[in-house]
């Protein structure tokens, strides 16, 4: 390990249980001389299996819904008590779409679900960095990383409403990333990350066809959780200090690609599979 973290102090919302992208971020920030603390909403707390990172990582959780002013103040007051000043990382690692869940399609949403996702999964990014705001609660030179999709960019039908989630996410990322760098010289990103095996991922429709077909088409393959988790640690330390505003792409270059020869070769062949049996009936 490169010591890359050390002396910092962080907060990592939204490790669930192993799987979780912040998870693997909690393990790498610690194997790289981090102290945070962890949070997550007071039932994910019951769910999961947080307490176990906890105990592997020497780190306090603090229960917080992202949807809480009052959640987010007790956590952040708390966060720096016991770390004992201001905080230098934050990662946002929370999503979650009520529509998906239900299995409501993207053209018949239940609103109220909607603004629920909107809610938890985007706008709380803005009320997270609102308060470390107003708190003046992130030293100079922190960074603060939000994780996101390309769905926000390009269509994939099925990750639904999460879509426009992310579009908004990684809007606020360059809106108060401008205010945070001017005020503080902290600075605000987003990770556009690979599908990944986890329970929010696995939440979506045709999920494993998702995960398959970008295997194929990045050149250098997805990007599994422990990558995105490496990529986060360079982004909370100060190798990166002038990057902010950014969507920063952490997806094995399938974000630049049209077609792949793989992919192009099983279209192909899937093609005179489909073919050849016609021919014989026009016989
Ligand atoms: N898994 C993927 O394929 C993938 C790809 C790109 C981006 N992402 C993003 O990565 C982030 C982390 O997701 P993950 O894949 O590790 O799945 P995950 O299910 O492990 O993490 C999602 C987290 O959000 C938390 N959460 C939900 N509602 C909350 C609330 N009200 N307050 C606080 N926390 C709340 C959950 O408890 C959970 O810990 C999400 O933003 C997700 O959209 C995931």
């Amino acid at each position: 390990m490169y010591n890359l973290l050390k002396g910092k102090k962080g907060i990592i919302f939204g490790a669930l249980d192993s799987k979780s992208i912040a998870w693997k971020v909690a393990e790498r920030a610690h194997e790289e001389g981090a102290k945070f603390v962890l949070t997550n909403a007071p039932v994910a707390l019951r769910l999961g299996t947080i307490s176990e990172l906890a105990d592997k990582t020497g780190s306090q959780v603090i229960p917080a819904d992202a949807t809480s002013i009052m959640d987010l103040e007790n956590l952040i007051n708390q966060a720096m008590e016991i770390l004992g000043g201001k905080i230098d990382f934050v990662l946002h690692s929370i999503g979650m779409s009520v529509n998906v869940r239900r299995g409501n399609h993207y053209t018949n949403q239940d609103y109220n679900f909607t603004k629920t996702g909107w809610d938890v999964s985007a706008l709380s990014f803005h009320r997270m960095m609102s308060v470390l705001y107003k708190k003046q609660a992130m030293n100079e030179w922190g960074s603060i990383i939000g994780l996101t999709y390309m769905a926000a960019q390009r269509v994939f039908p099925d990750y639904n409403d999460m879509a426009d989630n992310k579009a908004y996410l990684e809007s606020v990322a360059r809106s108060f990333g401008y205010f945070f760098g001017r005020d503080f010289k902290v600075r605000v990103n987003t990770i556009s990350q690979s599908p990944t095996p986890t329970t929010a991922g696995s939440g979506v429709k045709g999920f494993d066809g998702f995960v398959a077909y970008a295997e194929k088409m990045s050149p250098l393959g997805n990007a599994t959780a422990l990558e995105c988790a490496d990529y986060t640690i360079t982004m909370f330390s100060d190798l990166t200090k002038k990057v902010t505003l950014q969507n920063l792409y952490h997806d094995g270059g399938f974000s630049n690609m049209g077609i792949s020869t793989a992919i192009m070769d099983d279209f192909i062949k899937q093609n005179e599979v489909v073919e050849e049996p016609k021919k014989e009936n026009n016989k």
